[in-house]
């Protein structure tokens, strides 16, 4: 039997790891300052949770969802996005029962069945967040903020938020702006792709996000969705900006911005970094305050976002790590093992040569580990009940008494 990984996954180990530990560590320091609690749930659920909720016709649900079948024949979809999952959540575990508003977080994988590329995974990872409950634009803006202080933290400059409002489902706002743009779309109708030439009486709204050239640049002119939103949209959206400029979160308005998942409403944005390409998002999210209905249950305003952790691994710097610890040397076997249980009960990071090999060779194996100090326990300073120390930082050696080496070492 020939091993070997599945297309469109990969195991996480050495610098990529640390990137992600680092991001995830950022992530929970930065939400925790904001409130908010980390939430599991199940990596995979019922499949008409997500066809319900992110949409039938969306990429997501259409194509790409993993699909399994339990032994007695239901359905079940790999999660391809938590929002569904965390919403179900809230809705099974009467969350809101105990505060008007409630902020989670999560971090874990997702799976998509998509053409693997740089950036693109079928398994890949999530950060994100969701807010329920509060239906003003201080939400919005407080979702952004977090997210500017995240970037801030993992001290990652290239990013940039693209903004857009698609509105609500009332006849005068998104229907109705729905009804304009088809009226657009149809005077291109032959210049437009395949896809989208269906798309115009399916799903209008998607052929503002295609990346076929033809495409992009036909809808350049197309009517702006924040231009005609209703009244309460329109304020939303005001006022999300004014409090943005006085907040000074920089953005760039996208007209053609609506996101792959069919529950928005209202605000949407996305992350963008130079650095990954026009087609690859480091993030994105929105309000979906319709989406609770969806699934029968009473309205909860609520809105969040999730990054792409193996994107914004990809952007940050290399992780080298500080030396740490110690590395104890000799070849009394017991002496060391002793040493090495005592020093990391003490609370050290403590390694050994586990082959007992030559001095030589484990001195080399010392120099390699990144640690601060080696200790050396040779015939010479066992007789002496004493230690040498090296301390790798600047190449200084002391003897030290056995029996004060954690303080030594402190
Ligand atoms: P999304 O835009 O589908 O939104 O995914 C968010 C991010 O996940 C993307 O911007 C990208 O960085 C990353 N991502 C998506 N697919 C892949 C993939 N195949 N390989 C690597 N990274 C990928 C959502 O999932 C929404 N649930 C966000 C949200 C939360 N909206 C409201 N709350």
């Amino acid at each position: 039997m020939k091993l070997k990984i599945v297309k469109g996954t990969r195991d996480l180990y050495g610098d990529d790891m640390s990137r992600f530990q680092r991001l995830e560590d950022a992530a929970r320091d930065v939400f925790n300052l904001y409130g908010y609690e980390e939430i599991r749930t199940p990596m995979f659920e019922k499949t008409e949770l997500f066809a319900h909720g992110v949409g039938e016709d969306t990429d997501i649900v259409g194509k790409e969802m993993f699909l399994l079948e339990d032994r007695r024949g239901r359905s079940l979809a790999l999660r391809p996005e938590m929002t569904a999952s965390v919403v179900r959540s809230v809705i099974t575990n009467n969350h809101m029962q105990q505060s008007t508003h409630r902020r989670f977080y999560y971090i874990g994988p997702m799976f998509r069945y998509e053409q693997p590329q740089k950036g693109r995974f079928r398994q890949f990872y999530q950060i994100g967040a969701e807010y329920f409950g509060v239906s003003s634009p201080d939400a919005d803006l407080e979702i952004l903020l977090m997210l500017r202080q995240f970037f801030q933290a993992i001290d990652l400059k290239t990013v940039s938020f693209q903004l857009n409002t698609i509105g609500c489902q009332l006849p005068e706002c998104r229907p109705a702006f729905k009804n304009r743009l088809v009226a657009y779309l149809e005077s291109k109708q032959d210049r437009l792709c395949e896809n989208c030439q269906r798309r115009i009486h399916t799903n209008p709204l998607r052929v503002l996000d295609c990346k076929e050239e033809q495409c992009i640049a036909l809808t350049a002119d197309a009517p702006k969705i924040y231009e005609h939103v209703c009244e309460e949209c329109d304020t939303h959206f005001t006022g999300l900006r004014q409090m943005m400029e006085a907040h000074e979160v920089e953005y760039s308005l996208n007209h053609k911005l609506v996101r792959g998942l069919d529950y928005y409403s209202r605000t949407v944005f996305e992350v963008y970094s130079e650095n990954l390409g026009a087609q690859n998002a480091a993030g994105g999210g929105g309000r979906y305050d319709g989406l609770f209905e969806v699934y029968g249950s009473p309205i909860i305003p609520a809105l969040g976002f999730a990054l792409g952790l193996d994107r914004l691994a990809m952007l940050i710097s290399e992780t080298k790590p500080q030396p740490e610890g110690v590395f104890i040397i000799g070849h009394d076997r017991q002496a060391v093992t002793s040493l090495v249980a005592k020093t990391r009960e003490a609370g050290y990071k403590s390694l050994y040569d586990p082959f007992q090999s030559s001095m030589k060779s484990q001195f080399r194996q010392a120099n390699k580990a990144n640690v601060t100090k080696v200790l050396i326990l040779g015939e010479e300073e066992l007789k002496a009940n004493s230690v040498s120390v090296k301390n790798m930082l600047n190449g200084q050696q002391d003897s030290v008494n056995l029996d004060d080496i954690l303080n030594y070492i402190a």
